[in-house]
């Protein structure tokens, strides 16, 4: 069976293609057997329990990894823009929120390794779009988890991505910065038009934005769509526990029974 990762030229709408893909480290199988794909203009949900595997599909996607079984099919010359887990980050450099922000620009750097006027300009802009840019001189790391979460939003916009892969974005933050967060991700969606994957352990918290959720269990995925998986019984068999899908106040809800 084919074992790679390939770039290709893919029709129709399709951006990113698994075809029975196996993907684990060291001999260590994570997960098997995965048939998904994503598509233009896709607002993806990755759900599952922490350990389950949602970044190790992350890093099949930007190539870190390769698949032990079956092959990904990914679209010649996709901009993909990542905002890794945030824990994963290494801040002990003193980098301003600037310095982190314009590491997004660094494949487009020219002959001296200098930014264009045009490439801060993106880093601006960036800077904007996550309402940060009056703090673009403050060090990064003397931020707090919100802020930091939007300075790598703001990296990945300044990479100027087709698609942009988030990781655990709402990890560690309270109620409303996972609200403001969450708000932002849409805003990307639904404005600035770029296809959305989001990865989270916390189905609530994605559950009123994206259009599709792909479940990871057991080392398998299931893709539902959102309007799907209020279907009797899905959810609490996929938990093990009787779990619903509820409405309050037009959104919904996630309740445990
Ligand atoms: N570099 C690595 N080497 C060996 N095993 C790894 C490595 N990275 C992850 N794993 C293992 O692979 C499995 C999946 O890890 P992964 O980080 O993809 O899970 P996750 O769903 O993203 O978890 P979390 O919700 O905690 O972020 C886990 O059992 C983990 O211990
Ligand atoms: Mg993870």
């Amino acid at each position: 069976m084919a074992r790679e990762r390939k770039e290709t030229f893919i029709l129709g709408k399709e951006l990113i293609r698994f075809n029975g893909v196996s993907l684990g480290y060291a001999g260590k199988v994570v997960l098997e057997n995965l048939n998904f794909s994503i598509d233009e203009n896709d607002f993806l949900g990755i759900i599952g329990p922490n350990g389950c595997g949602k970044t190790t599909i992350l890093r099949s996607i930007t190539g870190r990894i390769s698949p032990s079984a079956g092959s990904i099919e990914i679209s010649r010359k996709l901009r993909l823009g990542y905002v890794i887990q945030r824990q994963f980050l290494d801040e002990i450099f003193p980098f301003s929120v600037r310095d982190v922000v314009e590491m997004g620009r660094y494949d487009r750097l020219g002959l001296f390794g200098r930014l264009s006027s045009e490439d801060r300009e993106v880093v601006e802009e960036s800077l904007d779009m996550v309402e940060l840019r009056h703090m673009m001189n403050v060090p990064f790391r003397s931020l707090s988890g919100g802020q930091k979460q939007r300075v790598l939003i703001a990296r990945a916009l300044a990479f100027q991505p087709e698609l942009m892969l988030l990781d655990e974005p709402t990890n560690d933050l309270d109620i409303a910065g996972e609200n403001k967060i969450m708000d932002l991700i849409h805003e990307i969606h639904h404005k600035k038009g770029l296809t959305v994957v989001i990865v989270s352990h916390l189905l609530h918290v994605i559950l009123n934005h994206v259009e599709k959720l792909l479940f990871i269990q057991d080392h398998r995925a299931v893709m539902r769509s959102i309007d799907k998986i209020t279907e009797d019984g899905f959810i609490s068999e996929l938990y093990g526990s009787r779990v619903k899908i509820g409405t309050v106040g037009g959104k919904k809800v996630v309740i445990a029974e």
